[in-house]
């Protein structure tokens, strides 16, 4: 009963330092447990004589509750530091302003095939769409490129069987078009096309916007008027230079290329239009009357003229980029600058 004073103020020196719920725990048991010093006091209340024990009880009573009411004080100072601690770390900063969300965009190829075709609208031209995988026949014997024709070879298709392939152009859904539309129509049709052939400029997947005007009055000088003002309407430059070249495809007659002065340099002459001043953008000509024969349209009475554009080519001079490959990588930082 001596060392109780001190027994009680040993307790509430070690309970003070304790930061940590289970040493405090440990501590507890240390003087209230089983084997406690207060218990063990208790327990010798016994063999104190009959008249000082109510006092000496009295007094291990109270230094319990003291314990106690410590040991409870601590508890909450614990949980209460550990809060502070949490909400610190967990701080929310409600007047920073919002990060926002990323917006996506349009793929740059994307967004050019949707300029050419609102262009194309514009003026009265339908929207059509055809297979990719095609027939022998629809992307080569209906378009005067007959078996064993040299021009097949200048294609480097993709072969799925011996009747099927990918098709190398958009040019076949003229057939398909004019096998269900007679004339006179006015239709574009945009889509994918493959060829086996990978460089800077050139990709095994692309895509073509292939445009068809069959009427009583289709002229070549038709041709070169609205293609002269869609590249103009296309670049937003009224005065960008145009000239057509003689070409050879075997679905048209005359057959044409055509050259925009080169929009780099403004037709000094640059690395991009290999010095030329000019870049080639679409193939284009009068439909030959074997095509017509293929789909039953009288080349007496009608003529039509025909195109075809490379939507990458016409993306890579309106956004400057020099190398085609850049729109399939999907690389975001490139993307990005889209959007
Ligand atoms: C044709 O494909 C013809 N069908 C175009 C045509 C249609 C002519 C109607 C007459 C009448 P050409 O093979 O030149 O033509 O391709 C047209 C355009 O596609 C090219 O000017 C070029 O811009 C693009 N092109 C061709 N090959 C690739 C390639 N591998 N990667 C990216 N673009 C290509």
């Amino acid at each position: 009963m001596d060392n109780l004073d001190a027994i009680v103020k040993e307790a509430l020196d070690l309970f003070a330092g304790i930061d940590d719920p289970d040493q405090l725990e440990q501590a507890k048991a240390r003087f209230l447990g089983k084997e406690g010093a207060l218990t063990g006091l208790l327990k010798g209340l016994g063999k104190i004589s009959a008249p000082e024990r109510p006092a000496a009880g009295a007094r291990i009573n109270q230094a319990k509750e003291s314990l106690e009411s410590a040991l409870r004080e601590r508890r909450e100072a614990i949980q209460a530091k550990r809060l502070e601690a949490r909400l610190a770390e967990e701080a929310l900063d409600v007047t920073l302003p919002g990060r926002g969300l990323g917006v996506g965009g349009l793929h740059p190829v994307t967004r050019t095939l949707e300029r050419i075709e609102d262009l194309f609208r514009s003026i009265g031209f339908e929207v059509a769409t055809g297979p990719e995988i095609e027939t022998d026949f629809f992307n080569f014997t209906a378009l005067n490129i007959p078996e064993n024709h040299p021009a097949r070879a200048m294609h480097d298709t993709f072969y799925v069987d011996g009747e099927h392939l990918l098709r190398t152009h958009t040019s076949p859904v003229q057939v398909h078009y004019m096998l269900r539309h007679a004339p006179p129509l006015r239709v574009i049709a945009p889509g994918r096309v493959f060829r086996c052939d990978s460089d800077v400029t050139h990709t095994p997947m692309f895509h073509q916007v292939e445009g068809l005007w069959v009427d009583e009055q289709v002229s070549f000088a038709g041709l070169k008027g609205i293609l002269t003002d869609f590249m103009q309407e296309f670049f937003e430059r009224d005065d960008l230079p145009v000239r057509f070249r003689p070409s050879f495809f075997p679905f048209t007659e005359p057959s044409a290329e055509m050259d925009i002065g080169c929009v780099h340099c403004g037709g000094s002459g640059c690395r991009v239009c290999s010095h030329t001043g000019w870049l080639e953008v679409l193939g284009c000509g009068m439909v030959h009357p074997n095509v017509f024969r293929h789909v039953k349209v009288d080349s007496e009475r009608f003529q039509g003229f025909a195109f075809g554009l490379g939507v990458e080519r016409m993306a890579m001079l309106r956004y400057g980029v020099n190398d085609i490959r850049l729109f399939f990588e999907n690389d975001l930082r490139f993307l990005r600058q889209f959007n």
